[in-house]
């Protein structure tokens, strides 16, 4: 078959809906035939290995779904100094068992005002202090030969004002202008105001920026300097798949499709997962599945259960391939905080309920804040109220509230509506930091101890669990972005400091934190990839542990059946379970009776029986 034909094929799978969907949203047959020869043309480009892994995948559709795929999410400036730097350092990565490498932003951005990459310039360039766009390729190429996939952001919901459209509108071209928001006046805006709330409210408050020198106001949903796309507009929509699809041919196999909720406006809304939005994603799916079908889409969706789901679309039109489990990191840290895992029993079944062909990436730590979006009906029921419940959160792992070691910074601390999100690392987070400077050796292991917690539940859900780089080693805060004037109203830098060799270096040194810390990680992981009971679609489900600290997960396979164990309590406690048979604590190698289990102080336990 020809390239010509092959493209064909795939077109035509997709054809009648595609342009449906298009022809309905843009009413333009002329914009829709241009957003056809882009995707050819992508296509014939399409180097032959990419081709082939396209078709691997293609043969092997869920490729992604199974225990196989280890994320780590890192800076290429802070890893690896430039992209030519993190391709030396793959060694580490696949020491860390690290199978699917996210790298922040690192397309063109300004020297300033760049959202950490978030505000893009140049969507075709990288950014030339990380590097070019053939050491993009390179670094893809190198990771496949690795079997390591590479994931990248795609920021689609606005630009850099330094884009050139943003530039070319500032300038008074109307086709620029067309592809942002603009208006003359506030009499719009303030209409807009009225009901979408802010996203950053006090480090960039409001969804407009004031233009003096041409008298207009743009919208920016985010920072002033992220001017958001109109898609309503099809030149947009057609030059950002173009771009998405560059992105895809120079190696990029997961494409983070960020601030995905945010993409479609309409007065009178709050403007966030409008029926639209979901349009926009089937689409781009679309054109994936026929330029690239080996690539996947992760939706970012930092939004309450019922807004994430949808973003998987249907089993007959998909959208996202893969979604954040947000709801379930930040229900993790309340449980570490109250101590009581009552609340993550319940969003672990929501999530272990939904269709298996769901694929969730799991974390606990991101380049971003926590935001604590947790069921609040449910705390009600049981005596915590929204607001006071999150400022009891935020002064416990700021280590305000009394005797906590948790040293986090607050974010967007907003007087008006109470809320305030939260940073830190992990490390910083469990308390590591806290009890290096002021606390007892006990309260150290401990604070390892709910470290390596937190991070063996993530390891036991189904999906893909994804390392925020650094975690691995217990790296701490870094405060040094308080004197950087570009970086200190924007806590979450104090989470995204450089990563420290040195400290890495001791990752085998007995008794060292990151020793600790990294093997401990290691040895879970390694079991995560050879027990049968991590493989796709094996069912898991909670059992009653009698202790509201303590939460029981089981896993069973044709061959085995996995207990889990998890004490979010700082005391020993037990686990009043009464299972079957004798089980292998994977972890300590003890071996344990399957009834009332004893756990020490944040103890986890893998316990293991033939099935
Ligand atoms: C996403 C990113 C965040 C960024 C925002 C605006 O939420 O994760 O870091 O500030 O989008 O692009």
């Amino acid at each position: 078959m020809t390239k010509k034909e092959q493209f064909n094929q795939r077109l035509s799978r997709h054809y009648d809906e595609l342009k449906w969907l298009y022809c309905e949203l843009y009413e333009s047959m002329d914009a829709f035939g241009q957003l056809c020869g882009i995707m050819e043309s992508y296509f014939t480009r399409r180097k032959e290995s990419l081709v082939g892994l396209d078709e691997e995948r293609l043969k092997n559709p869920d490729w992604y779904k199974g225990s196989e795929l280890l994320g780590m999410m890192m800076y290429t400036g802070a890893f690896g100094k430039t992209l030519k730097g993190v391709r030396q350092k793959l060694d580490y990565i696949e020491e860390c068992g690290v199978n699917c490498l996210h790298l922040m932003p690192l397309l063109q951005m300004p020297e300033r005002d760049n959202d950490g990459g978030y505000a893009v310039s140049d969507y075709t360039k990288v950014d030339p202090r990380l590097g070019t766009m053939a050491d993009l390729s390179r670094l893809a190429d190198a990771c496949h030969k690795r079997g390591i996939c590479l994931c990248l952001d795609f920021v689609m919901n606005h630009t850099s004002m330094e884009h050139e459209w943003a530039r070319r509108a500032r300038a008074g071209e109307k086709e620029y202008q067309d592809r942002y928001f603009f208006f003359d006046n506030f009499d719009i805006p303030a209409e807009y105001e009225k009901t979408c709330p802010q996203v950053f409210p006090t480090t960039a408050p409001g969804n407009f920026t004031w233009l003096p020198d041409i008298q207009k106001y743009v919208m920016t949903t985010f920072y002033p300097y992220q001017w958001d796309l109109n898609y309503r507009n099809p030149a947009v929509f057609n030059e950002m798949a173009g771009f998405l699809l560059n992105l895809a041919n120079h190696g990029v196999d997961i494409l983070r499709i960020d601030a995905v909720p945010y993409i479609w406006k309409e007065l009178g809304t709050n403007c966030r997962n409008l029926p639209r939005v979901h349009t926009i994603v089937r689409m781009i799916r679309m054109i994936c599945e026929i330029v690239c079908p080996g690539v996947l889409l992760l939706g970012e969706v930092v939004m309450a259960p019922d807004k994430v789901v949808p973003y998987f679309g249907t089993l007959e039109k998909p959208e996202c391939h893969m979604l954040y489990n947000v709801t379930t990191m930040a229900t993790l840290w309340h449980t570490a905080a109250v101590k009581d895992a009552s609340l993550l029993k319940r969003q672990t079944q929501i999530v272990a309920a939904l269709p298996k062909e769901y694929v969730f990436l799991n974390y606990i730590r991101c380049h971003d804040d926590i935001g604590w979006g947790l069921e609040y009906g449910w705390l009600k029921e049981h005596d915590m109220q929204e607001n006071p419940h999150k400022k009891f959160l935020n002064d416990y792992f700021t280590g305000r509230y009394p005797y906590s070691l948790a040293r986090g910074e607050l974010y967007n601390d907003d007087p008006a509506s109470g809320d305030a999100r939260l940073c830190g690392t992990a490390a910083s987070l469990c308390g590591i930091e806290g009890a290096l400077t002021c606390g007892s050796k006990e309260d150290l292991g401990k604070a390892i101890s709910l470290d390596l917690l937190l991070h063996g539940y993530m390891l036991s859900l189904s999906g893909i669990p994804m390392i925020y780089s650094g975690d691995e080693v217990a790296r701490l805060n870094d405060y040094s972005y308080h004197e950087d004037p570009a970086k200190a109203a924007d806590s979450r830098y104090v989470h995204r400091g450089p990563f420290l060799w040195e400290e890495a270096a001791l990752r085998h040194t007995p008794g060292t934190i990151q020793q600790k810390i990294f093997e401990g990680l290691q040895k879970m992981e390694q079991l995560r990839r050879e027990l049968s009971v991590f493989t796709y679609g094996v069912p898991l489900w909670m059992s009653e542990t009698w202790e509201p600290a303590v939460l029981c997960l089981i896993r069973q396979s044709e061959k085995e059946r996995l207990v889990s164990l998890f004490n979010f309590s700082d005391q020993p406690k037990t686990a009043w379970i009464k299972e079957e048979g004798e089980f292998e604590d994977l972890l300590t190698g003890e071996i344990l009776a399957g009834c009332d289990v004893p756990l020490p102080a944040y103890g986890m336990r893998w316990m293991l029986r033939q099935a």
